[in-house]
Formats: C-alpha cells, structure tokens, sequence
C-alpha cells in the first residue's frame, strides 16, 4: 500500500501545484491515499470551503491542519461537518473539528489519520505525546494503519516524537517549518520518520511569502505586510510504502518536484 503524504500548500502556487500535478502522480506512483497539509492553503492562512472542495478534486482524501486552521472564521460550520479536514487533536475538549479520523481506502482497508501541534515556539496546546497516546489507546482495537501530521516548529520536539511512536504508528511526518529536511528514515520500530516534509508553494520566497516583505522587517524591527509569493513552485510531499495487514512502514522516499 502506497500513501502520499503533501507538505503545506501555500497560497494559489501551492494550489497550482497539486492541479498541476496530483492526478497525475496518483496514476504514475499508484498512490492509495493521499494526505495533504492545507493550513495554509487560502492566501497563506488557513482553508475556505471553496478550496478545500477545489483540491479535494484534484485527489487529496483529508487535509491536515495547524496553527492557521481558524485564519478564515468561515472555516468553523465547515469543519464541524466535513470529517475529511483534521484540525490538531490537542486544542481543549470543545474545539470545533477533530483531531482525527479513520478513513478507508478503495481497496478496503482503514487508515487513522492524526493532526497534533507541537508546543515549543507554538501556541500552548495539550501536551502532544499525552494527547496522542490518549488517541492510540482509543482507536487500537479498530484500526493498525495510522498516520500522523506533526506540526511543529521545533526540531527536536518532532525528532523526540519520531522515537515516542516508533512502532506505535506507520508513519510521524513533521509540518509546519515549510524546508524540506533529508532525514527521512524507517525507525527501528518500523515507523516512517521524517522531520518536515517542506513546503507545496512559490519557490521564490521565505517559506512562502514574498521575500523583500520579510527582509525589510527582519532589518527594520517595523511591521510589514506580508503576501503569499508568485512565481514557479515547488511541490514537496513524501511516498510512504506500507504492508497493509499490520501498518508496517517499509519505505519513505522524499519528492521534491519543480515546475
Ligand atoms: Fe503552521
């Protein structure tokens, strides 16, 4: 069984990307699912209902979240009905959305999906490793494929939680930091491990927005408004192969495609 996993799609060259490319790479790479981090899908902030149901066509099956879920309010009745947009699973009880789900492939098999932010230089969320044993201990008996969206900003935080899940779940990919990272790898365990799987957005930009914006602020200390960049883009995303009757990772294999 063949999953791809799309790191943050940012802006209209994110969104470009996927339906440039997405059908496409479903047929060639036989994908039987696909995941995709959408958080900043709508002008670099959050989701709109329009543009989930655009990518949605272009092959996604479920978008991950983050930090920017609640960026565009109309999100909010939105995600309170569609199952296939996972916001992270430690907001407080309450929160609109879920921070998981369990999905079935063409082929009939069930796969957990998971979001889960991360705290070091994030908002102050529940601490992801009690929230996610929380959520592993509900869905055991149901379900032995699971996935799970990492967004976080630190590395060592998502490289800790890499060796927490280790054997617990198929696969901990990290989002959020929007740089691809080359340290891709199947734990010990038998869990596929990547620390960020990059950025699916205009190439020629910090980590998305315009690059003058964000230089004039980091030497000027002032405020800037920043805007999504143009341009080419880049579609990052990673291949993970699994054996399917007990969710065992066997490959992880980064893309980085270019238009
Ligand atoms: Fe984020």
């Amino acid at each position: 069984m063949r999953v791809l996993m799309i790191g943050d799609i940012v802006g209209r060259p994110g969104r470009k990307a996927l339906l440039d490319n997405l059908q496409a790479l479903r047929k060639e790479l036989k994908l039987d699912f696909v995941i995709a981090n959408g958080e900043n899908a709508a002008a670099g902030h959050g989701i709109t209902k329009e543009i989930a149901k655009q990518l949605f066509a272009t092959g996604v099956d479920v978008f991950t979240m983050g930090n920017h879920v609640w960026n565009k309010k109309e999100i909010i009745p939105y995600i309170e009905k569609e199952k296939r947009i996972i916001r992270p699973a430690n907001y407080p009880p309450g929160t609109p959305g879920v921070g998981y789900s369990i999905f079935e492939t063409q082929l009939g098999y069930k796969l957990a999906v998971i979001n889960i932010s991360g705290r070091i230089f994030m908002q102050e969320l529940d601490c992801p490793f009690r929230k996610i044993d929380e959520i592993l201990l509900e869905i055991q008996d149901k379900v032995n494929i699971i996935f799970v969206d990492f967004h976080a900003e630190a590395t060592s935080e998502k490289v800790a939680m890499g060796w927490y899940l280790d054997g617990r779940v198929t696969a901990i990919c990290g989002t959020h930091t929007h740089v691809q990272t080359a340290d891709e790898r199947i734990l010990p365990e038998g869990s596929a491990y990547i620390t960020d799987i990059g950025m699916t957005g205009p190439r020629d930009s910090v980590i998305g927005v315009c690059t003058n914006a964000v230089i004039e602020k980091f030497i000027s200390q002032m405020p800037r408004r920043f805007e999504v960049a143009d341009g080419d883009y880049q579609l990052n995303a990673v291949v993970i192969d699994l054996n399917p009757e007990n969710g065992v990772a066997k490959n992880i294999q980064r893309v980085f495609n270019l238009e």
